[in-house]
C-alpha cells in the first residue's frame, strides 16, 4: 500500500526521497509526490503515474532544491489516482503524507466545514487530516499532533512539515507502519527499512501514538502525551544488496534462486541434536501438548502455506486444524477458548485482516503464535509468541521465498508437536527432521534443473483464457497457491480444485486446449490423481503433470511432465512449489506483464 518517506540532512532532499521512495515501489502504487523546504518555503512535486512520471515533471517544472522534506507514493482508496489527489496534501500552513485510512474523515470534514473551513481541493480523507491539523496549529506542532491524533479514528501513519518550522519532519504512527532511519547527521522516515538501508542501517521503530521530530540531522520521540521518549536503536540485519535486483532481471526470479539459503537460514536455528527445538522462539514441547485445537489465520500466499500447515499437523501430531482467511475469521464470530492456538501467518506482519484477527483472537482468550517475517512488526509484536522466518526482505509483490520458510516453520511445528503429543517417535522424528534439513538443497536442484523446461512451458500458457490447477491432499493445499501465483502476475485466470471434485461441476468448463496443471507429488494418493488427469485429458486438455522423478505416470496423461526430487512425500511441497513459480514467473514474463509489480496489487495491504 502507500509508501512514506522522509528526510532531514544535507543531502539534496528530492534525490533522497525519490530514491528511497523507489526502494518502496514493491508496496503497489498509482501516483507520487514529494514537498521540500526550498528556501523557507514547501515547494511541491506530484503526479499520477509511476516515479519516473514524477521525475520527468520536476525535470520540466523545476525540482524543489532543500536539505529537508517528505514523499509518498500512493495507492488510492479514497478518490481516483490523478495529480490532484495524490500526496502530499496541506492545510494553509501545513503539508502532509498518508499510509492508511481515516475512518471518521467524513465526520471531520463536516466538522470543519461547519468551522469555515471549506477549501478541500481533492477527495481524499488525507487532505482532512492536513486541514484539521490546520485548524489545531497555534505554533506548536506536537501539540497541534496530539489533539489531532484524539479525533481521527483509524489505523495511520504521518509525515508532516509545518510551513513555519522549516527543515524540520514530524512524525507519527498510529497502527501503520513507520519507521525511523538515524545516519550520521542525517535522519529519515519511512514505511519499510529498504527505503533507508542504502544510507543507513540504523532505525527505531515508532510505536502506536508516538510521534517522531527529526531536525538538525538527528530524530527525537515523545508518547501521546507530549512525554519524551527514549528509544531502541536497532540494526538491519541485511544489507544494500538484500533489497537491489543484483544480476536478476526481476526481485521474483531473484527471490526464487534465494529460497535454499533463506530455508536453511529458517530451520537452522530451530534444531538441537537432530531434533526439533522452538525453544528460541519461546515454545517448549509442554507448551504443544497442551492445544485441543489449532486455528490458522492469514491471507494470500500465507493462508496457502496454513493449509500445507494442516494436512501437516494432522497427519502427524492429530491435532484438528481449521485454517481461515483472516477476512473471513474476523467477523464470522469464531468459537476460541484458553485451550486453542491461533497461528497468524504473515511475511509483511503488517497486513490489517490478520492482525485484527490476531487481536480478536487475544480478546477471545486463546494462545497467539505468529509466523512473521519481517523483524518488530505489529503482528511479532503483539503475539504472545513468534517464530521469525529469516527470507531477508521480499520485494516482489508475488510471494515465493516468504512460502516457502512458512512451509519449512510449519513442518518443524508439526514435527515438533507430534514427537510432543506421543504420535511421531523420536526415531522417526530425527528421520523426518533430517529430511527437512535436506530439503535447500533439493530446493536448489529443482531450480536448476527447471528453469529452462518451465521457461519453455510457460510458452504453451500465454494464450491461455483460464486455466485449473488439480491435485489432492497437499497436492490440492500447493495447486492454490500455484494457481494464485498465476494469476497474480501473469492476468490469466485460473482456479485451483480438488482433483477428485471436479466431476461434481468443474469439469464441464474443460474445452479443447484448456491448460490443466496437475500436481501429483503423493505416492499414496497417485493412482487417483492420475485418473482425474486421464479425466480431463480425454476432454481435450492439455496437462502439464508435476510429479516426483520416480513416479511413472502413463504417457497417454500428460502432454509435458516436469519431474521434481523425490523427497519425503510428506515434504515434497517445499520441491514442487518451484516448478508453479517458475511457470507464474516466465508466464508473466512473456506476457511482457510488471512481474514485481503487478496491477492493483501491493504487497503490504494494510488497510481492510
Ligand atoms: C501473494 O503473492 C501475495 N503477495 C499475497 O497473497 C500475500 O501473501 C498476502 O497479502 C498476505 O501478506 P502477508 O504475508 O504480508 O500477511
Amino acid at each position: 500500500m502507500c509508501g512514506i518517506v522522509g528526510y532531514v540532512g544535507p543531502r539534496d532532499c528530492s534525490d533522497v526521497l525519490v530514491s528511497a521512495l523507489t526502494k518502496l515501489e514493491y508496496r503497489g502504487y498509482d501516483s507520487a509526490g514529494i514537498a521540500v523546504f526550498e528556501n523557507n518555503a514547501i515547494k511541491v512535486a506530484k503526479s499520477k503515474g509511476r516515479l519516473t512520471d514524477l521525475t520527468k515533471k520536476m525535470q520540466k517544472e523545476g525540482k524543489p532544491i532543500g536539505h529537508a522534506g517528505i514523499g509518498h507514493t500512493r495507492w488510492a482508496t479514497h478518490g481516483e489516482p490523478s495529480d490532484i489527489n495524490s500526496h502530499p496534501h496541506s492545510g494553509k500552513r501545513v503539508t502532509l503524507v498518508h499510509n492508511g485510512i481515516i475512518e471518521n474523515y467524513k465526520e471531520i470534514k463536516q466538522f470543519l466545514m461547519s468551522n469555515d473551513r471549506r477549501g478541500f481541493l481533492s477527495d481524499t480523507d488525507t487532505e482532512v487530516v492536513a486541514q484539521l491539523l490546520d485548524f489545531y496549529y497555534d505554533g506548536d506542532p506536537i501539540r497541534a499532533i496530539r489533539k489531532m491524533l484524539h479525533e481521527v479514528r483509524g489505523s495511520f501513519a504521518l509525515g508532516i512539515i509545518f510551513a513555519d518550522r522549516p527543515d524540520t519532519v514530524y512524525a507519527v504512527r498510529c497502527e501503520s507502519p513507520l519507521i525511523v532511519g538515524q545516519g550520521s547527521g542525517e535522519a529519515f522516515i519511512a514505511s519499510d527499512v529498504p527505503a533507508i538501508i542504502q544510507y543507513t542501517k540504523n532505525y527505531y521503530l515508532l510505536d502506536h501514538g508516538e510521534i517522531a521530530v527529526l531536525k538538525n540531522g538527528i530524530a527525537s520521540f515523545c508518547d501521546l502525551h507530549g512525554r519524551m521518549v527514549e528509544k531502541e536503536l536497532k540494526t538491519a540485519d541485511w544489507d544494500e544488496d538484500s533489497a537491489e535486483k543484483g544480476e536478476y532481471e526481476h526481485f521474483m526470479i531473484k527471490e526464487i534462486h534465494e529460497q535454499p539459503t533463506a530455508v536453511k537460514t529458517t530451520i537452522t536455528p530451530r534444531i538441537e541434536n537432530g531434533m526439533p527445538d522452538l525453544s528460541e522462539c519461546g515454545i517448549t514441547p509442554d507448551m504443544l501438548r497442551g492445544y485441543q485445537r489449532i486455528f490458522i489465520v492469514a491471507c494470500g500466499t500465507a493462508m496457502h502455506a496454513g493449509m500445507v500447515g494442516k494436512y501437516v499437523i494432522e497427519r502427524l501430531a492429530r491435532v484438528p486444524v481449521t485454517v481461515d482467511m483472516a477476512s473471513e475469521f474476523r467477523y464470522r464470530d469464531p468459537l476460541l477458548s484458553e485451550e486453542d492456538l491461533v497461528v497468524i501467518i504473515s511475511q509483511s506482519g503488517e497486513t490489517a485482516d490478520s492482525k485484527e484477527a490476531l487481536n480478536l483472537s487475544k480478546r477471545l482468550g486463546a494462545k497467539t503464535l505468529a509466523v512473521v517475517n519481517v523483524k518488530g512488526s505489529s503482528i511479532a509484536r503483539e503475539a504472545d509468541m513468534v517464530i521469525y522466518t529469516h527470507a531477508g526482505p521480499e520485494i516482489a509483490v508475488a510471494s515465493t521465498k516468504a512460502y516457502l520458510v512458512q512451509l519449512s516453520v510449519m513442518y518443524l511445528l508439526a514435527f515438533e508437536m507430534a514427537y510432543a503429543n506421543g504420535k511421531l517417535s523420536e526415531e522417526e522424528c530425527r528421520r523426518l527432521t533430517a529430511s527437512l534439513v535436506a530439503t535447500p538443497a533439493a530446493i536448489a536442484k529443482t531450480i536448476d534443473d527447471l528453469v529452462d523446461d518451465c521457461q519453455y512451458i510457460s510458452t504453451k500458457l500465454i494464450t491461455a483464457d483460464s486455466l485449473l490447477y488439480i491435485g489432492r491432499g497437499l497436492d490440492y493445499a500447493l495447486s492454490m497457491e500455484g494457481s494464485l501465483k498465476l494469476k497474480e502476475i501473469s492476468y490469466i485466470h485460473s482456479e485451483s480444485y480438488a482433483a477428485g471434485e471436479l466431476k461434481h461441476g468443474t469439469i464441464s468448463l474443460i474445452v479443447d486446449g484448456m491448460p490443466v496443471i496437475a500436481v501429483a507429488t503423493q505416492n499414496t494418493l497417485l493412482e487417483k490423481t492420475v485418473s482425474n488427469i486421464k479425466e480431463v485429458k480425454s476432454r481435450g486438455a492439455m496437462t502439464i503433470v508435476v510429479c516426483d522423478e520416480l513416479s511413472s505416470i502413463d504417457p497417454e496423461a500428460a502432454d509435458y511432465i516436469i519431474r521434481v526430487p523425490r523427497i519425503e512425500e510428506v515434504l515434497m511441497p517445499m520441491v514442487a512449489a518451484i516448478p508453479l513459480q517458475l511457470l507464474a514467473y516466465y508466464t508473466s514474463v512473456n506476457k511482457g506483464n510488471d512481474v514485481d509489480k503487478p496491477r492493483n496489487l501491493a504487497k503490504s495491504v494494510t488497510v481492510e
